[in-house]
């Protein structure tokens, strides 16, 4: 597992679009793992820059996200549909049906449905506060397929932002990529900035896999995992 240390989330964001836009470059049928919520917002607005730049297609791409809430309408403006339709999607030339999301229909299948694709060649993570990475909140069991998971209080709390503040409003419930799922993408890049990550990126840097700091399992993979940090988010490992 290497630990890159960035000045800033906006100098990160654009090392890590150039990664992904070298892969899209070089396998043009690339398929990514994709997160949402605020830590990849800055790769992406990179990476739309990047693509306009340089005229990189994303025709062939097809994308895996790694989660979605229980119980809001696709189009529901909190939906993770909608942010990465605003985020992402809207901004680049993929093709209509690129885009697969879990829900409670597919979850059974949505492992499979990546096998088939050839498998998630960059899996973009996010990390909660509470170590968590898809959905997967503390105590889920290692070896998780995409399943249904209640969402931690803190979590809740976390993503009140979202929601106007309201604790009320966030969903309890969510569909998500198992821990196994994640592990299996031939590459995986975390994104963690600002203070309240430090904590979760210190027992990641410990190096021992640990279910009640769900991140941890990345430790399992020596190779393949980059993990991209602001100062904030290093604090505690410098
Ligand atoms: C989002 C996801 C979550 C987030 C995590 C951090 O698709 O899977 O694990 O990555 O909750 O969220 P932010 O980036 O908003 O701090």
């Amino acid at each position: 597992m290497e630990f890159k240390v960035f000045e800033d989330k906006e100098s990160l964001g654009k090392a890590l679009a150039e990664c992904l836009a070298a892969l899209v470059k070089q396998k043009p049928n690339a398929v990514l793992g994709l997160a949402t919520g605020s830590s990849p917002i800055p790769t992406y607005q990179a990476l739309i820059q990047i693509a306009h730049e340089e005229g990189i297609s994303f025709k062939e791409v097809t994308t895996f996200n790694l989660d979605e809430y229980v119980g809001l309408p696709e189009d529901d403006p909190e939906s993770y549909r909608t942010f990465m339709r605003k985020e992402l999607f809207s901004s680049l030339d993929f093709m209509e049906g690129a885009h697969h999301f879990p829900s409670e229909e597919n979850m059974k299948d949505y492992d499979s449905m990546i096998d088939r694709k050839g498998g998630i060649d960059i899996q973009v993570l996010g990390i909660g506060t509470n170590g968590h990475i898809g959905f997967n909140e503390p105590e889920t069991p290692f070896d998780s397929k995409t399943h249904v998971t209640t969402l931690a209080e803190s979590t809740r709390h976390d993503n009140a932002r979202f929601f106007g503040g309201d604790i009320n409003a966030v969903p309890k419930k969510a569909v998500t990529m198992g821990l196994r799922t994640i592990l299996g993408a031939k590459e995986i890049v975390l994104i963690a900035t600002g203070k309240n990550k430090a904590e979760a990126i210190k027992k990641l840097h410990d190096g021992k896999a640990d279910p009640s700091c769900p991140a941890t399992i990345l430790s399992e993979r020596p190779e393949g995992v980059t993990i991209y940090l602001d100062k904030e988010a290093a604090s505690l490992i410098a």
